[in-house]
């Protein structure tokens, strides 16, 4: 992984020392609320409904064990002892009181982590594919591109002030695993005409109220331009987005507006009239770079493990938790096993300070000290030898950590809501809890088998309802929780923004509702037919029926 150097130690203690001496000025009351608020942005706090939000990055979801007890030690020391695992790879602390966080920030500084451009009109974390340099699908690894983007873009003079937040997401396999269709700019590691790799760039996806799958701006970007081509589309953005209304903003309301042919005019003119030199990194400097990215040494295993093979025979526990979140890796031998934070009746993506001291541990033990966040709100060991599953299944079990839901219905992605968020309109985590009740029986959701379904307390989408199979967005309709229900969304390579289903649900209606949804589906679906395939098949009217027919 990046390791600091000299530089950029001495870079975040400075910010550490400048936001402690700020923090203590909005303390004594000589800096007001609102002189206070850009300079705590800018440190990626948030005041939220019932106290300080602290949203730490995590750069492309990567974590090794050293961080990790650190932010264990965070949330027992500063918060109530649990943190929140975020859509976009991060953690929040929920409940920091302000005059903790310069101490905050310095604990993070020791273990080469901070919270700058978590927030504010900059770019943000750069997310990748949880199973980087690890899946058996990839053809480079995007964690080395996402550093790169990382450095160039933290601090940039010239993208420090962009109409709206500007989220990049970086894949390297066949499989979209990054989400990329539904961020400002995607990239697709990509084989070129010529047999090289370079990128598939996406522009112009987004959540929020308006919804767009991200568009192709070019097929193919030789891999030594990138910078200089995403600093052509920053700049276009820049120079042209919207800065008179908040709503339209951000970079896809431009690309929606002028079309992608004349975006892509502009980027193109742009790009062609840069000197690239110095901007894009030379040859050298991307393999130095690289160098921090090199796997693990992993010497060739047997591809099967008889002992395990005897376990999954008699244990179906286990066999389940194998089967859902256990994943193929490129090398023989080895998997990358999910554990999951969404066991039924917890908060999606929370994790206490007892829960990341183990992962912590079992990543020393049996994962080569790597440990990756999943946009999916999970926590996942990479690389992991398959004759070590059954110890480290056994070791998540005692914890109650052997939840084997991976992709099924109980692994909902869910936002805070109303429980934590000063800008829901619904509740959004209770909801989630009652249909993981509905659904608590693993035996049918492995019945129902892959599905995703998301839900986010208000329209701005954090919980990317939009992409769910199933997407639940709570609305405030005159003083009361409505749930609304889209179907057919997707996240994945066939990206698609779910189709608002009939009216409203109210909340106590929604497990129900839900349950009618995936009953639709199990009925009408053919054989290994996944939710999405047998809802282009059929269409809306057999759900729109079973949801509404009698009313
Ligand atoms: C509780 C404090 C939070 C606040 C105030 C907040 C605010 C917002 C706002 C205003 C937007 C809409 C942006 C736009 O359309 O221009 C947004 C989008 C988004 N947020 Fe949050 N959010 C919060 C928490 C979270 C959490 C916990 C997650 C992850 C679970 C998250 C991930 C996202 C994502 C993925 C999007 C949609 C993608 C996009 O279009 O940018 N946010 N957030
Ligand atoms: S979707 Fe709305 S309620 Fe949920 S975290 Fe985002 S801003 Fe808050």
């Amino acid at each position: 992984m990046y390791r600091y150097d000299e530089f950029d130690h001495a870079f975040v203690n400075e910010r550490v020392a400048e936001f402690r001496d700020q923090v203590g000025r909005r303390l004594t009351g000589e800096l007001s609320e609102e002189e206070f608020r850009p300079l705590r942005l800018r440190n990626g706090l948030y005041l939220q409904l019932h106290a300080y939000m602290l949203r730490i990055a995590v750069p492309y979801g990567q974590l090794s064990p050293r961080q990790m007890r650190q932010l264990a030690m965070i949330g027992r020391k500063w918060d109530r002892g649990y943190g929140h695992f975020t859509t976009r790879q991060n953690i929040q602390f929920n409940w920091i009181k302000l005059v903790d966080v310069p101490d905050v920030l310095a604990a993070l500084a020791e273990v080469e982590m901070h919270c700058i451009q978590t927030s504010g009109n900059c770019v943000r974390n750069v997310t990748s594919d949880p199973y980087a340099a690890a899946a058996n699908d990839e053809l480079e690894d995007p964690r080395v591109w996402c550093e790169i983007l990382r450095q160039w873009s933290t601090l940039h003079p010239e993208f420090n002030w962009l109409p709206r937040k500007f989220k990049i997401a970086v894949s390297g396999a066949a499989e979209d695993r990054a989400a990329t269709a539904f961020h400002d700019i995607g990239l697709r590691i990509v084989r070129g005409p010529n047999g090289e790799n370079g990128f598939r760039v996406l522009v112009g996806g987004g959540m929020g109220r308006t919804p767009y799958v991200g568009q192709v701006i070019r097929e193919f970007l030789p891999k030594e331009h990138l910078l200089s081509y995403v600093e052509s589309i920053l700049r276009v953005y820049n120079l042209l987005g919207r800065r008179d209304n908040l709503y339209k903003a951000r970079i896809k309301i431009l690309v929606n507006t002028l079309g992608i042919e004349k975006f892509r005019e502009a980027v193109e003119d742009d790009w062609n009239a840069t000197v690239k030199v110095g901007i894009d990194l030379p040859d050298g400097e991307v393999r130095r770079i690289a160098s921090y990215f090199a796997p693990p040494d992993l010497p060739e295993r047997a591809p099967r493990d008889e002992a395990l093979a005897a376990r999954r025979e008699s244990d179906p526990g286990f066999a389940t938790w194998y089967r859902n979140n256990v994943l193929p890796h490129r090398v023989p031998g080895y998997v990358s096993a999910v554990i999951s934070l969404k066991e039924p009746g917890r908060t999606p993506g929370d994790a206490s300070s007892d829960t990341m001291d183990l992962v912590a541990d079992l990543a020393e033990r049996f994962g080569h000290d790597e440990i990756r966040v999943n946009y999916t709100q999970n926590l996942v060991l990479p690389h992991v030898a398959l004759a070590d599953i059954p110890a480290l299944y056994d070791a998540l079990a005692e914890a109650g950590l052997a939840v084997g839901n991976n992709e099924l219905l109980g692994d909902m992605i869910c936002c805070p809501g109303l429980d934590y968020c000063n800008l829901a309109n619904a509740r959004s985590i209770p909801i989630a809890k009652e249909i993981a009740k509905k659904f608590e029986d693993p035996a049918r959701q492995d019945e129902i088998g892959k599905i995703r379904v998301n839900m986010s307390g208000c329209i701005n989408a954090c919980g990317h309802h939009h992409a769910g199979n199933i997407g639940i967005l709570g609305v405030d309709k005159k003083g009361t929780e409505l749930y609304q229900i889209t179907l057919g969304g997707s996240p994945k390579d066939d990206a698609a923004v779910g189709t608002i289903i009939g009216p409203g649900f109210r909340a106590e209606k929604v497990p129900e509702a839900i349950d009618t949804i995936v009953e639709t589906y199990v009925e009408n679906r053919n054989e290994g037919e996944s939710f999405l395939e047998t809802w282009r098949r059929v269409g809306a009217a057999p759900f729109k029926e079973a949801l509404y027919g009698a009313r």
